[in-house]
């Protein structure tokens, strides 16, 4: 049995259904949702086989009327030109507003799909079948779409949330290992800022766990993210900040890596711990031995814990400074206070960030 997680936005409300066989059946949940709209299928060209196609499958059998077009693989695809031929495309194909985008793939086709939902036709509904563990448990839920511009990452774009999102356990099983370990740094994440019960348990998992297991990991991470965005919708209240945990110093990391020396979470695990080291410097209650458990956890899930040659520590905060999360010029970091919580923690000193990088492996400039 699937499990939903209800995510409560007034009239924007959706539901996450988390489980195994989902695509095969996609037609009859999409259908529960938004009837019989027009459908237009946008697909990571890295899912067309097998996972897009059982979605299509479904929704011929169902007898829905759809076009469907697949996008490149990777972060290139978030951009102004990608958007402009989608939107091209969808206005000779005469689309018009009865029509629902649904966007199969991982973050980049949610991000790139939820924006042209969001922009076509002034927004149209749109159904996200995440197929990557980082879009089952964060991209997916929360509504916010984007794409890159060239002067930096998610620039551009809009808070449009999906109608329903379908996370199917089954696609994970050809996702690149790497790309799994990546999106579980982001689990990890859940556990330190709100769940002591979910990070102890994935102490005790292991690496490489079993369908079952992953599915209640996925749902119990979809429950943490959709209390947060119900909270604070658009990152008005403070609440969606603690998303941010290990990510000030984790953009920094991967802006440095040109976005090519780490992928998002294994820049986010190096994130969590220089969080971890600076919240033991300010004395927030964190101790040395929740902070030898994360390090361990993120070893565990083999997922890096401090930098290689080559990075400054200058250069590092000098980019913490120009985060689009950064308010008026002030660094804010998300510091644990133990294991589940979190504060907020502004004007932190530029030494002790100083040390706690030396500390990770970077170099003094
Ligand atoms: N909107 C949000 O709230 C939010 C949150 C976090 C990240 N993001 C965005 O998400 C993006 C990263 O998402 P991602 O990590 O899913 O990356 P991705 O979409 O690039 O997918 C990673 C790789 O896995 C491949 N892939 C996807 N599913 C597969 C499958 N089932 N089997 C085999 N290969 C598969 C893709 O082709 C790609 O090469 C970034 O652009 C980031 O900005 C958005
Ligand atoms: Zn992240």
């Amino acid at each position: 049995m699937p499990d939903t997680v209800r995510v409560p936005l007034g009239d924007r409300s959706y539901d996450v259904v988390v489980g195994s066989s989902l695509l095969g059946n996609c037609a009859e949940s999409i259908g529960e949702v938004l009837g019989k709209p027009r459908l237009f299928v946008l697909f990571d060209e890295a899912v067309a086989l097998p996972w897009a196609q059982q979605v299509m499958d479904s929704l011929s059998t169902a007898g829905f009327a759809f076009d469907h077009v697949s996008v490149p693989s990777g972060e290139k695809s978030k951009s102004v030109a990608e958007i402009s031929r989608l939107w091209e495309m969808m206005a000779q194909r005469a689309f018009t507003r009865d029509t629902t985008l649904v966007a199969v793939g991982g973050g980049v086709i949610g991000d790139l799909g939820g924006f042209l939902a969001g922009s076509y036709l002034r927004g149209i509904p749109f159904v996200q079948i995440p197929t990557t563990l980082l879009a089952m448990v964060d991209s997916s839920v929360g509504g916010k779409t984007g794409i890159n511009l060239q002067a930096g990452k998610n620039l551009v774009g809009a808070f449009w949330q999906p109608a329903l999102v379908l996370a199917d356990i089954d696609t994970l099983s050809t996702l690149p290992i790497e790309e799994f370990r990546s999106g579980m740094a982001e689990v990890i994440k859940y556990g330190v800022i709100r769940d002591p019960d979910l990070f102890s348990w994935l102490e005790q998992l292991g690496p490489n766990p079993a369908a079952a297991d992953l599915t209640r990991i996925v749902h119990r991470s979809v429950q943490i993210k959709a209390e947060v965005v119900s909270g604070d919708e658009r990152e008005t209240t403070g609440l969606r900040a603690i998303l941010n945990f290990g990510h000030t110093l984790g953009h920094a990391i991967e802006a440095e890596g040109a976005y090519s020396a780490f992928r998002h979470g294994e820049a986010i695990a190096i994130g969590m711990v220089a969080a971890s080291l600076l919240a033991l410097k300010r004395e927030t209650g964190w101790s040395s031995d929740d902070h030898s458990r994360l390090e361990k956890l993120l070893k565990q899930s083999e997922l890096p814990t401090s930098l290689p040659k080559g990075y400054s520590a200058r250069r590092l905060i000098d980019r913490t400074r120009v985060d689009k999360k950064a308010v008026s010029g002030q660094v804010r970091y998300i510091l644990p206070t133990s294991l589940g919580s979190v504060k907020f923690v502004k004007g932190v000193d530029e030494n002790a960030v100083l040390s706690v990088l030396h500390e990770i492996g970077a170099a003094p400039e």
